[in-house]
């Protein structure tokens, strides 16, 4: 028995789209899951040497978790992870190991549940669907919570587009930028988003970077995070600067999203954002995957 599973990176908020919008990204973590006497878990690339070896590790929790909502024990396995995600990134890197493991877990249980039962797994595991939902659909997804259950859409991208991520090398947990939030929000800040946020949509599907780049701003939790992130916003400002037609945090930060014609400077110029607040940063060129999560060999 052999299950190779590939998920995507996410990059969940798109600006004002808080818990809503995400978009899935051509960069993936590779797993392929055999069946072994106990739990295991082997990683190559991100996340190596720091990712728990055993039934602790996020994928194993999620299989179990898996297991439990269908009532049967599941056989113990061992996955070997090749990541591409950087950890606590903004890049979906929990969402991810949540899906791997619920999809392996299925797999291993002959399949009792569609997909869309898994992604309601995975947002409940999750705590909320904007990175789980583009994990699984793929390209530019919109979702919301009813009931318990994932309503998810996924928009086509009409847009050919620069995509270019640079991660700070900043420690922040998505539960602590989280809890830099505001408990209650302004009506007036409340409107700010709701227009914008269909407005991202509208953007990426049609493919309208300039619309795009007037309607990226949000006030619900970027003006929060940015304080905690020592030269993200001067990042954002520099992406601009060097011709993004739109920047955002990305998810939770610490790193920010642009969206550009081309690349021209785009990436470099945030890294230097980021080192002159005194902190290393890397550079990810990626683009939009238009896949999901996907079992089997990917062409
Ligand atoms: N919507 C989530 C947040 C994404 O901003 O907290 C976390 O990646």
């Amino acid at each position: 028995m052999k299950i190779n599973i590939h998920v995507p990176a996410t990059s969940a908020n798109l600006g004002p789209g808080f818990d809503t919008l995400g978009l899935a990204l051509d960069l993936w973590n590779e797993t392929i899951i055999t069946s072994e006497k106990e739990f295991s878990v082997q990683v190559t690339g991100e996340g190596a040497g720091r990712l728990a070896s055993g039934k602790n590790n996020l994928i194993v929790r999620a299989a179990q978790r898996l297991a439990e909502h269908a009532g049967k024990s599941l056989p113990p396995f061992h996955a070997e992870c090749a990541n591409q995600i950087p950890l606590s990134s903004g890049m979906g890197s929990s969402s991810a190991a949540i899906l791997t493991g619920l999809l392996a877990g299925n797999a291993l249980l002959e399949n009792p549940f569609s997909r869309e039962e898994i992604l309601n797994l995975a947002c409940e595991m999750e705590g909320h669907p904007d990175n789980v939902a583009p994990a699984m659909m793929g390209g530019l997804v919109v979702s919301t919570v009813e009931g318990g259950r994932v309503i998810a859409q996924k928009i086509s991208v009409g847009m050919n587009v620069h995509v270019t991520i640079v991660l700070p090398n900043f420690y922040l947990p998505t539960k602590q930028a989280r809890m830099a939030l505001p408990k209650k929000v302004s009506m007036r800040n409340a409107i700010h988003n709701i227009g914008r946020t269909a407005l991202v949509v509208e953007a990426f599907r049609s493919g309208d970077l300039i619309l795009l780049g007037k309607v990226m701003s949000d006030k619900l939790h970027q003006p929060y995070r940015l304080r905690l992130i020592p030269g993200a916003a001067s990042a954002m400002d520099a992406a601009k600067e060097a011709g993004a037609s739109a920047v955002a945090l990305s998810g939770a930060g610490p790193s920010v999203i642009a969206f550009s014609t081309g690349e021209a400077g785009v990436g470099e110029s945030m890294k230097r954002a980021y080192e002159a607040a005194g902190v290393e940063a890397r550079i990810f060129r990626l683009g939009v995957s238009s896949r999901g999560a996907e079992l089997g060999s990917r062409e």
